[in-house]
């Protein structure tokens, strides 16, 4: 474990487009040292070396986790190859900011959970990174307050351009992008989920729109729903909505937070200039330097919400409600 004071040696496996958001936003911090990246793209690692200035560059992440000294470890490779690079870090005792989908399956996650229960002293906090957003978290500050009331429904949306399907051709929307949806729900519900319904329709394959109607373990209905159908550009904001017995409140991101309570709306200002992986970042980074850290979210609570992913691609598949494994 790291000595408070000194800095945190990090390495990144995966520099691609998500892997240099967190490489960017890693470099520039004092409390970090970047100790390794691993990637088997040859110019991604000369970016690595020229840009970052990072020693140690492998094509192999395993091999790398074994032979580099490191405090932890931010995954960030496609979604299959997840919980193999996860579980080598875990036997390295690393701390390890493992990318959503943690896994593809809520079962290929559990190796994960067994190794943090029975074998190792690292931990795995799931990226699941609008956690750590402002905005989101007023909001479920502001339902948490009793504002609102009980909550009733939960209504997310997340489009995205159809480039998705090209760029993430072997990883479903659900596990993809619906996932954020799920957890967003999971979060301001404190529940995980019961059954659900789900449909896809529109374009062929991913290039289609995905809904999914879940009801939670404390009977909430939630409405979630991913489109890979937009032509890049100007695309709708993604939202969240919670409605209670006594009022709403709606987050549509960038553009407004609208409570409505008592028979008035309130407009909250949106923070400013707010960097949700940055967030993340410093959260993990503290969860590093102080083990017993409570995390903002833990692997059984991620490993719910893939029961949900699973539960969805079921039902997308019977083409009827399924029931979610407890
Ligand atoms: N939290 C978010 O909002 C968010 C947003 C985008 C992507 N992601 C996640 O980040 C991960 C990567 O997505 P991306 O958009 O950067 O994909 P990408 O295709 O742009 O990058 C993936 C990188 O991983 C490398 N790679 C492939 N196999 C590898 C392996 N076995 N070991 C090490 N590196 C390997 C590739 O060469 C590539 O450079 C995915 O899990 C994705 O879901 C999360």
């Amino acid at each position: 474990m790291p000595n408070r004071l000194a800095s945190v040696r990090v390495l990144v496996v995966g520099a691609g487009a998500f892997g240099r958001e967190h490489l960017t936003r890693l470099a520039r911090r004092p409390d970090v040292t970047l100790a390794g990246v691993a990637d088997p793209n040859p110019a991604v690692l000369e970016m690595a070396r020229s840009h970052y200035g990072v020693a140690i560059c492998r094509d192999e992440p395993l091999r790398m986790i074994q032979e580099t000294e490191a405090d932890a470890i931010v995954i960030a490779s496609p979604a299959e190859s997840h919980v193999e690079i996860c579980l080598c870090a875990l036997q390295r005792n690393l701390g390890v900011l493992l990318e959503k989908p943690i896994a593809l399956s809520a079962s290929q996650a559990a190796p994960l959970l067994r190794a943090t229960q029975q074998s190792s002293a690292g931990f795995v906090l799931p990226g699941h990174v609008l956690r750590f957003s402002r905005d989101h978290a007023r909001l479920v500050e502001i339902v948490r307050s009793g504002l609102i009331g009980e909550i009733v429904y939960v209504n997310s949306r997340r489009y995205r351009d159809d480039s998705h399907a090209t760029r993430y051709r072997d990883t479903d929307p659900v596990f993809m992008t619906l996932v954020h949806d799920i957890d967003l729900a999971q979060w301001v519900t404190r529940s995980s989920f019961r059954s659900v319904l789900a449909r896809r329709s529109g374009g062929d394959g991913f290039r289609s729109m995905t809904t999914a109607c879940a009801t939670t373990r404390t009977g909430v209905t939630c409405d979630l729903r991913t489109a890979w159908t937009f032509t890049n550009g100007d695309l709708p904001a993604d939202r969240l909505e919670v409605v209670g017995e006594r009022g709403s409140v709606e987050l549509e991101v960038g553009h407004g937070l609208h409570v409505y309570a008592g028979g008035r709306r309130d407009d909250h200002p949106l923070v400013e200039a707010d960097d949700a992986l940055s967030n993340e970042h410093d959260h993990f980074l503290a969860c590093v330097r102080d083990r017993s850290l409570a995390r903002a979210l833990d692997l059984p609570e991620a490993i719910a919400g893939l029961k949900l992913a699973d539960a969805t691609m079921e039902s997308l598949r019977l083409d009827r409600e399924v029931a979610v494994s407890p």
